[in-house]
């Protein structure tokens, strides 16, 4: 009897340890804030420049994940993006599923685990060739209802299935400020292309939806892609091929681009999708060239579309993407490996790149600016990010050698190779193609080699 007692007692103390490790276990980082200024996401109090790899985790199953995520690591990755899917969470009314290839919750943390931040794009309309763009059937048979506008029975359905996926990610402790990887959160999704067809209903209906959001108090962004009227706080992101031109609607926010369109989607009897790598690099390094921050591959990892969950009319099962990872979880090369040293690249850049508060042409000293000017022609252009040290508080002046300097040398002629001067030194760079020199005179990668 007394044997068996003890055992009782040493068996709840195990338990208890177990519930204590588990607790600490579930914190992935020091707890951290994000917050923005016109230059980059401010984490933890520093700008950084991010590379996001979009995964959509039920378009792989859950034995896939652990690896996809490492295999994002090893590329590069700081972030992974996905969407959520609420015709798969909740394909009843009031019945959830967050199991299987719907863990949510489980794809999260083995992102925070391998040290990799989130982008949570929610939607709760998502497009993503996803069946009914994600909108669960039944939500068709509320009556009133009319989707995606100032509509009450959509707003009040739609209020209660993003409240549930924040409320489910703070209970789990996965935002920044728990120590939990989510760093940013996407509300509605590519609304601006459909934004004037509903008038001034549409109007309101963003208006709600930036509001609803923000009242939700998941404490890290929200951005809105492709909605230049993203009100306030929430930051308004590209998603194009090219996004380098791309300014947001405030001069407060951030270049973003929240879909870089790295393939396409298959139809049926349609052509294998394919974007040669050259221009997909040169298109990264134009985006980190002009200012952009935070950019994120639409998809890193395109996968499969199980059941019945892909969208239409008439798309193939596979959902590949001609991503870097291809539909099987294997490296795609020459695009994994190709895009794994422009990230290194530009990641030798960052202290420069965060540095430089207006990345335009910056000057790199008071001769050095005409010489790069002069000698590059219209197709060609420098920008030089300069960590500006003499102007710090510190009242510090340091040397050229000891502070930050990396530059972007683009030849945007498709055709003609380009030989150019810059800071007395002579660079040839091929037709559509960016060189990055991080200390500004060696070339660490060119996007066309
Ligand atoms: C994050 O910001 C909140 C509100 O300003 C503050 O109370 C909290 O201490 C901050 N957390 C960290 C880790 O800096
Ligand atoms: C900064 O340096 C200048 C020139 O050496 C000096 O006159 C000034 O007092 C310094 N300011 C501070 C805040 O130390």
């Amino acid at each position: 009897m007394v044997v068996f007692e003890n055992k009782a007692i040493l068996k709840l103390l195990l338990v208890c340890l177990f519930v204590q490790f588990s607790v600490s276990a579930a914190n992935f980082f020091q707890p951290f804030n994000v917050t923005y200024d016109h230059r980059a996401l401010i984490i933890d109090g520093k700008r950084r420049m991010l590379i996001s790899g979009g995964i959509h985790y039920p378009r792989a199953t859950p034995q896939m994940w652990p690896d996809l995520i490492a295999k994002s690591k090893e590329g590069g990755a700081d972030v992974i993006e996905s969407y959520t899917f609420w015709n798969g969470h909740e394909p009843v009314r009031g019945q959830y599923n967050f199991e299987g290839r719907f863990d949510l919750v489980k794809f999260v943390k083995l992102v925070g685990d391998n040290g990799l931040y989130f982008l949570l794009r929610i939607g709760p309309y998502v497009c993503a060739e996803w069946n009914f763009g994600g909108f669960p059937v039944w939500l068709r048979d509320i009556p009133g209802i009319e989707f995606r506008t100032d509509n009450e029975p959509f707003k009040r359905e739609m209020q209660r299935f993003v409240t549930k996926i924040v409320d489910l990610m703070r209970e789990e402790k996965l935002f920044s400020w728990q120590g939990g990887p989510i760093i940013l959160l996407q509300i509605e999704n590519e609304y601006g292309n459909m934004e004037g067809s509903y008038g001034q209903k549409g109007k309101e209906y963003v208006r709600w939806a930036a509001n609803m959001a923000l009242g939700l108090g998941a404490g890290v962004p929200w951005v809105m892609c492709k909605q230049t009227d993203a009100p306030g706080d929430i930051i308004d992101t590209c998603n194009n091929y090219y996004c380098d031109g791309y300014k947001p609607n405030s001069p407060n926010k951030p270049t973003i681009w929240t879909e870089n369109w790295d393939g396409w989607y298959t139809s049926w009897g349609g052509r294998l999708p394919h974007r040669p790598v050259e221009d997909l690099a040169f298109a990264v390094a134009r985006f980190f060239q002009r200012g952009g921050s935070l950019m994120n591959y639409y998809m890193y990892f395109g996968g499969t579309n199980f059941g019945r969950t892909s969208g239409g009319p008439f798309y193939i099962t596979s959902y590949d993407y001609d991503a870097p990872i291809d539909e099987y979880g294997l490296r795609s090369e020459p695009k994994w490996g190709h895009l794994k040293d422009l990230h290194a690249a530009i990641k030798l850049c960052e202290r420069a790149l965060v540095a430089a508060d207006s990345p335009q042409y910056m000057k790199l000293g008071p001769r050095q600016e005409v010489c790069a000017r002069r000698f590059l022609g219209n197709n060609m252009q420098a920008h030089v990010y300069w960590e500006n040290t003499q102007s710090t508080v510190l009242n510090i002046t340091l040397s050229e050698s000891q502070s930050a300097c990396s530059a972007f040398l683009a030849n945007i002629d498709e055709h003609n190779t380009a030989t150019v001067t810059f800071r007395g030194k002579s660079y040839s760079l091929p037709p559509w193609s960016v060189s990055i020199l991080p200390d500004c005179s060696n070339v660490a990668f060119n996007t066309a080699k």
